[in-house]
């Protein structure tokens, strides 16, 4: 990192200070967005079990925000000492929260947004050194993390916006076409050491951390994700009804659960038809296929002779690059992402065809790591070697063990604030409102 991206010169602290702003604002802006999209009562309505009232988000929203800038930065007193245990995700599973006594959409809004006015009071006056504020503020840390934990929510709510029934609300543009993919299926990645995770991103979230070496035996991967077409020929070929791809807790689960397709798939005729945001549609052959959990990825894996690659091989094909040795911050370099990079920030609803984004293509010819769809990986969510939970133990330390297995990338729905080539994610083996699919991977020897 150079002085002036480390904010150690003045005029770096204010290209920080004006980073972080733009990412607050941004942030702000989509998630305006999706809470002005619907009337209050699809606010305050529980669309699924699964998710929280998109006014739970919202408030929550605020309330992270007045918790770590206004009281932890700020030294500030709660604001409404009365609404943490509300919008405290570990006092409330969500299934609960439509039954709580929630701030009604106007209050919520208001708070919110009284919240944000007194955080861009604290920001302009921020002290990024690291002296008075310490790690928290250090290259602007906290600022960041508050800006990703927003577009976190974001796409939560986007989650819950597809789940929600009725006519679509939103819309954007479709893909730019693309001719179909023709390159090779996949590449060899050369087995030998790299360096996996960071200690130098200044916004990365302490599972990311710290860099360590990883010893990776040579595997091939896939240069695209999934498609649907590839996904539908698993299915053609009873897939669903065949014990020996899946794993035992696979399979009692798609039995008990009657599982025959991704989630929001319904099949009419010779054709499989997808409701995505309100609108019917035939399933795209060429995108990558979306809304499966981790037991169909893992089966249709199995089905093709392959395997779901490790967290390491995911992120080997994603930041290695074989002529410096080195690890990048993302696929195509160090450079942050742009729109010619990849399918981020909900610019689109739905994942590009696979081949799109050659411009953010790894070394060797990988495709679409970052965004598009969340990638299910093989492997549960554990710490780093020498992992420290920052700044608080229930962003990731108290999920760590074999309930949780991690994607990686990134999909449409994530903006690139809280999406990097270290970037974890995770979730039930089971969830598939997620916005998951996977691609495959083979040990050379195999
Ligand atoms: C990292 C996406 C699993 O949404 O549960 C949001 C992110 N943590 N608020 C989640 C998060 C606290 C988290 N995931
Ligand atoms: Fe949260």
């Amino acid at each position: 990192m150079t002085a002036q991206e480390s904010g150690t010169t003045a005029a770096g602290t204010e290209t920080l200070r004006e980073r972080l702003l733009a990412s607050l604002v941004t942030a702000r802006d989509r998630t305006t967005l999706l809470t002005s999209c619907v009337e209050d009562p699809d606010l305050t309505a529980q669309h699924s079990p699964l998710m929280s009232p998109l006014v739970w988000d919202l408030a929550h929203i605020g309330n992270q925000e007045e918790l770590w800038l206004l009281r932890n930065v700020g030294g500030r007193e709660a604001m409404r000492p009365d609404i943490d245990v509300l919008y405290d995700a570990f006092e409330h599973p969500r299934s609960e929260r439509p039954s709580l006594p929630l701030l009604p959409p106007e209050e919520a809004r208001k708070y919110a947004a009284e919240v944000r006015g007194r955080a861009l009071d604290l920001l302009e006056g921020a002290d990024f050194e690291g002296g008075t504020g310490s790690r928290l503020t250090e290259a602007g840390f906290a600022f960041g993390m508050i800006a990703q934990h927003e577009q976190q929510h974001d796409e939560t709510m986007l989650i819950t916006h597809q789940l929600r029934t009725g006519p679509a609300v939103l819309t954007a543009p479709a893909h730019d076409p693309v001719p179909p993919y023709t390159g090779p299926a996949e590449v060899l990645v050369p087995g030998g050491p790299f360096t996996m995770g960071t200690s130098t991103e200044p916004w990365a979230l302490d599972n990311e951390r710290p860099a360590h070496t990883r010893e990776v035996a040579p595997y091939w991967i896939d240069t695209v994700p999934v498609t649907n077409g590839a996904y539908q020929a698993f299915i053609a070929d009873g897939g669903y009804d065949t014990e020996r791809w899946w794993t035992p807790e696979g399979w009692a689960h798609v039995r008990r659960n009657s599982l025959k397709a991704p989630l929001y798939w319904r099949r009419e005729g010779t054709q499989w038809l997808r409701r995505r945001f309100g609108v019917t549609e035939v399933v795209p052959p060429d995108e990558p296929v979306l809304h499966v959990c981790w037991y169909e990825a893992d089966a249709y894996a199995r089905w093709a002779g392959r395997r779901l690659p490790t967290e390491a091989e995911w992120e080997k094909a994603a930041r290695h690059d074989p002529v410096s040795g080195r690890s990048t911050r993302y696929p195509w370099g160090d450079a942050d992402p742009g729109p010619e990079h990849a399918n981020l920030g909900q610019r689109h609803l739905s994942p590009a065809p696979v081949g799109s984004y050659p411009v953010g293509q790894s070394p060797l010819g990988v495709r679409q790591l970052i965004g598009d769809v969340w990638e299910w990986t093989s492997s549960d969510l554990a710490p780093y070697p020498g992992f420290t939970a920052f700044p608080y133990r229930e962003y990731s330390e108290v999920f760590f063990g074999p309930d949780y297995k991690i994607m990686r990338g990134g999909s449409f729905a994530v903006d690139a604030v809280a999406c990097r080539g270290t970037f974890r994610n995770w979730d039930y083996p089971i969830r598939r409102q997620i916005f998951a699919g996977f691609r495959t991977a083979r040990s050379e020897s195999a």
